[in-house]
């Protein structure tokens, strides 16, 4: 029997499954992953241009930054394992998604219980008043930067920028998501960041199968993962959904 069989007899036999999300997954839906290759950070030092303290320094500078960043965002849709997720939740197996991405992705293709750990770039959020606007092209056009309507402030994406913590009612529901699931998915993350990084390491502590999807190795391979597919998220979870 083939390792795709053996984890969706896993899936049916176990019940609750919670898929761990980072940029690989996105790769194919044309947002490019952070490090590796062509790494938005093999571009822009993410301590110039992703720390908090820069864009406070100086948010022109940083928008240089986010309005390419934001312009793919728009312009991207779901990839085929964003659907697949999508679609273990429709047949009852996949309870949530924590995910590190900040596309919005998980929520396009019809997943419900998305966890964003580092926040949502489709968001603007005032520095001052912390007044939303949704993401637009008009937005991101605005010179120097985008300003609040209300008070004039700077607006920055509703993500979290190095130097800053992780809003604590996702880091609740991901402790909970982590410590109920029997099988996790973990998707397209190098695995480096933390405290997201945490969350496999918290399921395996209780006692879930650890199922990892990557074209390369990560920390999370040669210790927690009990099932590693060497490949890309769009090749590897259909053919897992298949086998259901
Ligand atoms: N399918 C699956 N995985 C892929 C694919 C693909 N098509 N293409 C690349 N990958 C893998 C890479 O091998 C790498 O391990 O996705 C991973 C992407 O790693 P990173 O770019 O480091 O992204 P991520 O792990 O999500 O970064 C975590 O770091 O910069 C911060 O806040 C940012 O949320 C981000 C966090
Ligand atoms: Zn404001």
């Amino acid at each position: 029997m083939d390792d795709y069989q053996k984890v969706a007899d896993l899936v049916k036999e176990k019940g609750y499954v919670v898929a761990f999300t980072g940029a690989g997954i996105s790769v194919d839906s044309g947002i490019p992953a952070f490090r590796g290759g062509q790494g938005l950070w093999e571009k822009y030092d993410p301590m110039e241009y992703a720390h908090i303290r820069a864009f406070s320094n100086n948010p022109e500078k940083v928008w240089v930054m986010l309005r390419e960043m934001s312009q793919v965002i728009l312009d991207s849709s779901p990839s085929p394992a964003h659907l697949a997720l999508s679609e273990l939740q429709r047949k009852g197996y996949l309870k949530a998604v924590i995910t590190q991405n900040v596309d919005g992705l998980h929520h396009i293709a019809g997943n419900s219980n998305v966890i964003e750990y580092h926040g949502n770039h489709r968001w603007l959020i005032c520095m001052s008043c912390s007044k939303r606007t949704p993401l637009s092209p008009e937005i991101v056009s605005v010179q120097p930067y985008p300003r609040c309507e209300k008070c004039n402030s700077a607006l920055k994406p509703d993500v979290v920028f190095f130097g800053e913590g992780i809003p604590m009612l996702e880091v609740i529901r991901a402790n909970d998501e982590a410590n109920k699931c029997k099988v996790m998915f973990i998707i397209g993350t190098s695995g480096v960041v933390y405290p997201a990084a945490e969350i496999p390491y918290t399921s395996k502590s209780n006692g879930a199968t650890i199922v990892e999807i990557n074209p390369e190795n990560t920390p999370f391979t040669s210790s927690i993962s009990d099932y590693f597919f060497k490949g890309t998220a769009s090749d590897v979870l259909p053919k897992i959904l298949e086998k259901l």
